[in-house]
């Protein structure tokens, strides 16, 4: 039995992928994961995708990893598994991935959440990295990517007290784009991730990666990467068709060659 619904073509070039373990509150277990995953580098193969929005329900986008399924595991249980190279896949993803959260985004939820290129929130929303209250500590990425999104301070307070933060609060640390009425989160999501589908796919895929680049590279480095996919923009037919559209005034048709 599969833990996500998938709708391709929900919005012209939009899939969306729901977790759907509404009775643990989307616990992120091991196959869950490895379906997750799965699926994102299925659609990241298919040309008709052009930008992908992962959500949960109301209640929970996701409550974190599934501590009932690891509670008993050793380091080297844990170490040969290696279940977070998994999260390394979603990363390299090139298609834009929009979160839209409601609920519950806690630990392995919130990283998953921060794997995103952006984050939706609904009024609801309440995150957080409660793992230290469980005795570990965040391990797909929240002390890298909270830290980096909200700033030292904010992310050591709540990592190590593990308590929750609002989507209000979240909005003004820059950690999600926008919070919106419970209703309209995934609407919202979704209007987003059709506006950016209808954008140019490799253009949009390497100002994603140039953007992804600033939290890795020098800023020499970092503007080098940047200057030369700007050049590189220029083989393609979207960069004529979109010139030359905007001198001849009139919408552009993309190739994504
Ligand atoms: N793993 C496994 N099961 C979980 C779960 C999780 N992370 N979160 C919730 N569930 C289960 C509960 O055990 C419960 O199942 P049962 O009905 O079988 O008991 C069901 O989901 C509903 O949860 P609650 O009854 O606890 O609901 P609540 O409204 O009282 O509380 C909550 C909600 C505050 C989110 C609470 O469930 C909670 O604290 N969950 C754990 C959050 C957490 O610690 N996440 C971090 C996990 S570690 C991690 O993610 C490591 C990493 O970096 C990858």
């Amino acid at each position: 039995m599969g833990f996500l619904i998938i709708e391709k073509g929900i919005r012209p070039g939009v899939a969306l992928i729901r977790l759907n373990r509404p009775e643990s509150l989307n616990a992120l277990n091991r196959a869950l994961v490895a379906e997750l995953t799965d699926t994102l580098l299925e659609m990241e193969r298919e040309e008709a995708i052009r930008a992908i929005v992962i959500t949960g329900n109301e209640r929970a986008f996701a409550a974190g990893a599934d501590i009932k399924e690891m509670a008993e595991d050793s380091a080297v249980d844990m170490l040969l598994l290696d279940q977070f190279q998994r999260w390394d896949q979603i990363k390299r993803l090139k298609k834009p991935l929009i979160a839209a959260v409601s609920g519950y985004a806690l630990g392995g939820g919130c990283e998953l959440a921060m794997l995103c290129d952006i984050i939706i929130a609904s009024e609801t929303a309440q995150f957080g990295q409660p793992e230290i209250k469980i005795g570990v500590i965040p391990g797909a990425g929240g002390t890298q990517r909270l830290t980096r999104a909200i700033g030292k301070a904010r992310a050591m307070e709540y990592i190590l007290t593990g308590k929750f933060f609002s989507a209000q609060q979240a909005e003004a640390w820059g950690l999600v784009t926008r919070v919106v009425p419970v209703e309209l989160y995934l609407e919202e999501a979704l209007r987003l991730a059709e506006e950016i589908a209808s954008m140019p796919p490799i253009a949009v895929q390497l100002a994603k990666q140039a953007v992804n680049k600033a939290y890795e590279l020098s800023l020499e480095e970092g503007l080098h990467f940047e200057r030369r996919n700007f050049y590189l923009l220029f083989a393609t037919a979207d960069q004529k068709e979109g010139m030359r559209a905007f001198m001849e005034k009139r919408p552009p048709k993309w190739q994504g060659r």
